[in-house]
């Protein structure tokens, strides 16, 4: 099985530069799967339902999100129903709407949120543990995406699920970093997917906003970069369909201009 995982898509330019160019990738790279990290699908924050299922057209199967997935209550409100393919972080407290792993299509995925730097949840290691121990998804292979900061915590979940997931990338910096690899047990891992968003930008932002937070200490509305020369950051993983363990994970990364 050929899966492709896309980093967090920043708002209407990073919809735009999917839909460009994911269509095309499947059929050329002969994909089978994709997960794509939507929590910054709508203006950068959050997702609507629209923004959702314009993704699915494109061709992602099962959207994952982070911090930013409560931002717009239209897609938190369908969270809930068990057809909508979006996950919310499974180690987020249970009284949360959603669910943080999907096991009904062919490959599993597994949405998991860092506590570094991003917030106060619930052991997102003990959270995988709980789920796999009675074992899920045993007949599939199953895709975990960790979105969080430090890149120690995401090298250590890495190790802490090699030999036990098919793959586990991280995704939130929104910077893609180049050390993919197949770790002993055959998970292939990444510290960072990336993200498709504008190359002009602070992370997908407008730069002068940016910039400005952090000249003044004081929060100026961001705006997603829209237009100009984008980014399409993502990794392809192949997976031995008997083993459910990775054979290989490379970077399939591309510009275009808006
Ligand atoms: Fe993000
Ligand atoms: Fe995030």
């Amino acid at each position: 099985m050929r899966i492709l995982m896309v980093g967090d898509v920043v708002g209407s330019g990073g919809r735009r530069t999917v839909k460009k160019i994911l269509p095309r990738l499947r059929h050329e790279l002969g994909i089978d799967f994709v997960v794509l990290q939507g929590e910054n699908l709508a203006g950068g924050f959050g997702l609507t339902l629209e923004t959702v299922y314009e993704m699915i057209e494109a061709g992602a199967d099962v959207i994952t999100t982070g911090n930013h997935v409560w931002d717009k209550k239209d897609a938190v409100r369908k969270l809930d129903d068990p057809t909508f393919p979006v996950l919310r972080p499974l180690n987020y407290p249970a009284a949360n709407p959603g669910r943080g792993a999907s096991a009904d299509r062919a490959a599993a995925v597994v949405n998991l949120i860092g506590r570094v730097w991003v917030g106060e949840f619930d052991s997102p290691f003990s959270a995988i543990d709980d789920l796999l121990a009675g074992g899920w998804a045993k007949d599939r292979p199953i895709l975990v995406d960790m979105h969080a900061e430090a890149s120690s915590e995401k090298i250590a979940m890495g190790w802490h699920l090699d030999g036990r997931v098919a793959a586990l990338v991280g995704t939130h910096t929104h910077v893609a970093t180049a050390d993919c690899r197949i770790l002993p047990g055959g998970t292939a891992y990444v510290t960072d997917l990336g993200m498709v968003g504008g190359t002009e930008s602070v992370i997908g932002m407008h730069v002068e906003e940016a910039l400005d937070r952090f000249l003044t200490g004081v929060g100026r509305r961001f705006r997603p970069v829209e237009s100009g020369p984008m980014r399409f950051n993502s990794v392809l993983i192949e997976i031995d369909d008997s083993t459910r363990r990775a054979v290989s994970i490379e970077r399939v990364d591309r510009e275009l201009e808006l």
